[in-house]
């Protein structure tokens, strides 16, 4: 969560954003990695909206790496930002929604707010008589995400078992934040002890496989984020469009839920070298995709970046808390230099 840090030299009203390198050990798998990048990408789009809503002009300066974005106010004295209700008010929704269909104005509204991005297309899939064909084949993607022991464990750490409700902690995932049943939270706190072959054969690794249909089953519609290449520099062009999407869906007060499974066993397939155990589950893997690609009516060549399951829904239970200001604010330096400019927002 909060993979960045942030470089303000307030004299130049310049700020810098990079990768944080302390935190490179909490995104050790490929899939991870993205993640962060498409969180960064969302990041971006967040500073460029509060700075269109203020009504700032902002120079985008090309950044000195490791920044991978530097902005420049054009402002001598920008005074207090107001932050757009949408950014205040993103949050992510686990709950089942009530599958009430879209009317077609909002998705007239939707498709409006999110344009083609260099390349990166946003879809938006509201005929729900495809949500359970589709609900099914990212349940599966779950379902092989957990099987593969170390995404498994990669995902297990990142729950916080010792703050179950708590919507203030700053690092990982509250047990609250995933409205699970009171037997799936048992079966996640003892999932982490249970031996391979008992979690085979119990059926616990598909459960997991229920849920994520059922969740797709509840919602009005998928919003699906492709993009040409799968490079960095389109990552984060991803997370924006993602950005984007999710805070168009918040202004029409529709609740918002990435599920990014299928997305991260691809960035896995493509990236890592798999070991034998995982050999034998890759055919399994790439059908999935497959078959989510042919289901949403993907063009092949376009690769898969980001999946959100919108709808009606009341409020999360809990609210995921953030990492303080000052853990990721450092003050400025002179090192950062300004070639060239091009106005942003
Ligand atoms: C790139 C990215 C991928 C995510 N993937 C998932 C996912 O697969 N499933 C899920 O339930 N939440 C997913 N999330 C939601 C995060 O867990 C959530 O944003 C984070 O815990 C902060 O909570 P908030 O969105 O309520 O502020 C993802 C978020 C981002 C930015």
């Amino acid at each position: 969560m909060q993979p960045w840090r942030f470089t303000l030299d307030e004299d130049a009203n310049r700020i810098s954003i990079q990768f944080d390198e302390s935190r490179k050990a909490l995104a050790a798998f490929v899939d991870e990695q993205r993640m962060d990048r498409l969180a960064m990408g969302a990041l971006l789009e967040n500073i460029e909206q509060v700075a269109s809503h203020n009504g700032w002009q902002l120079l985008q300066e090309p950044p000195t790496p490791p920044a991978v974005a530097t902005y420049r106010l054009r402002e001598e004295r920008a005074g207090a930002a107001t932050v757009p209700p949408a950014i205040l008010n993103r949050v992510t929704n686990r709950k089942l929604y009530d599958g009430r269909p879209l009317v077609a104005e909002v998705l007239a509204r939707l498709v409006e707010k999110t344009p083609a991005l260099e390349g990166v297309l946003t879809h938006w899939i509201t005929d729900r008589s495809r949500l359970p064909a589709l609900g099914n084949l990212l349940g599966r993607a779950d379902t092989l995400r957990f099987a593969e022991p170390a995404l498994r464990r990669s995902l297990l750490s990142k729950l916080r078992f010792d703050q179950p409700d708590e919507p203030d902690i700053a690092e990982g995932l509250s047990l609250g934040s995933l409205e699970l049943s009171g037997v799936e939270r048992f079966g996640l706190r003892v999932l982490p002890r249970m031996p391979e072959w008992l979690l085979r054969w119990s059926g616990a690794l598909s459960a997991f496989g229920g849920t994520g249909r059922r969740q797709v089953e509840s919602a009005s519609g998928l919003c699906l984020i492709t993009a040409p290449t799968g490079n960095g520099p389109s990552d984060l062009l991803v997370g924006r469009a993602m950005q984007r999407a999710w805070l168009a869906l918040t202004t029409e007060e529709l609740a918002v839920q990435p599920l990014m499974s299928l997305v991260g066993l691809e960035t896995f397939l493509q990236q890592e070298s798999p070991n034998a155990a995982t050999e034998n589950r890759l055919e399994e893997w790439r059908a999935a995709g497959a078959a989510f690609r042919a289901g949403s009516g993907l063009d092949g060549n376009n690769r898969l970046g980001a999946i959100l399951r919108f709808g009606f829904a009341p409020a999360p239970t809990v609210r995921c808390g953030r990492r303080p200001l000052e853990s990721f604010l450092s003050n400025a330096t002179a090192s950062i230099t300004s070639p060239s400019n091009t106005v942003v927002a």
